[in-house]
């Protein structure tokens, strides 16, 4: 159980997170959904232990991790940009998280993760030789082995077009579910998080405008900025694909 109480952080006398509060339960997929600038980022952060909160407390199960640093956490990160080491094949870049844990590395459980993620053909390319997909891939399952108690994940799925975004939403589901590995994935998109997530986290300006299962937030948004929100995404995807469809007939 990850549970956040009043959370509250300013960066240079600005608010950016004010009296975040809620509760998530273990191997539930947790979506953190708003738009461009709304503290997304900072919230995922502020949960590694990357940064630290002005108020409020952070616990997992029945630990206080509020003053706890990043390292003792025990919960790891996917960034945005995969952050993946051009100078090193994606094998090395899968063991690099386990570069401090030498001799105490389970070959088989890391030959587990790379055959979930079907990145077997792929360990000898370099970075550069891999599709977006495949780096996601490799990010995932450098994250993975260090075996996190909470995985955290920043808009994986933004660079992917629908067949891979589809694959891995599914991959990241069977991890939550096989592994029950609790999953905070922050995205800006709602269709992504009504169709992937156990629980959604709508934050606006730094606030939370609503915290619900994706039922909850189709039946019942919870204000004006919920509604114009989801609908507003949603539809201008829809305008995106009549007028691929318009160009493709015109
Ligand atoms: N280190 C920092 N110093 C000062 N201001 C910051 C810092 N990090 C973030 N901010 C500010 O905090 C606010 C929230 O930023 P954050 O990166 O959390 O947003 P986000 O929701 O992730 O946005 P995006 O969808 O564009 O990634 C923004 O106004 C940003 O400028
Ligand atoms: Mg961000």
């Amino acid at each position: 159980m990850l549970k956040l109480q009043h959370i509250g952080k300013q960066f240079d006398g600005k608010t950016v997170l004010d009296d975040i509060s809620f509760e998530i339960g273990t191997g539930e997929i947790m979506s953190l959904l708003g738009p461009s600038g709304s503290g997304k980022t900072t919230l995922l952060h502020l949960i590694l232990g990357l940064t630290g909160a002005d108020r409020g407390s952070i616990r997992f199960g029945d630990e206080d991790l509020t003053r706890v640093p990043m390292k003792k956490r025990g919960f790891n990160i996917v960034f945005q940009d995969y952050a993946l080491f051009p100078n090193l094949n994606a094998y090395d870049n899968i063991l690099y998280g386990l570069r401090n844990k030498k001799g105490r590395v389970n070959a088989a459980e890391v030959q587990e993760y790379i055959d979930f993620l079907e990145l077997a053909p792929h360990l000898n390319k370099n970075i550069g030789e891999l599709s977006g997909g495949q780096k996601q891939r490799v990010a995932l399952a450098r994250t993975l082995v260090t075996k996190p108690r909470l995985l955290l994940l920043d808009e994986p799925l933004s660079a992917l077009d629908g067949v891979i975004k589809e694959s891995i939403k599914q991959r990241l589901q069977s991890i939550a579910r096989e592994f029950r590995l609790t999953t905070v994935i922050v995205t800006h998109d709602p269709e992504e998080a009504l169709t992937m997530s156990d629980k959604i986290l709508i934050i606006n300006q730094g606030r939370i405008a609503q915290f619900g299962t994706p039922q909850d937030i189709i039946d019942r948004p919870a204000d004006e900025f919920v509604e114009q929100f989801i609908i507003k995404q949603l539809s201008i995807k829809r305008q995106n694909i009549l007028n691929l469809f318009g160009e493709m007939y015109a």
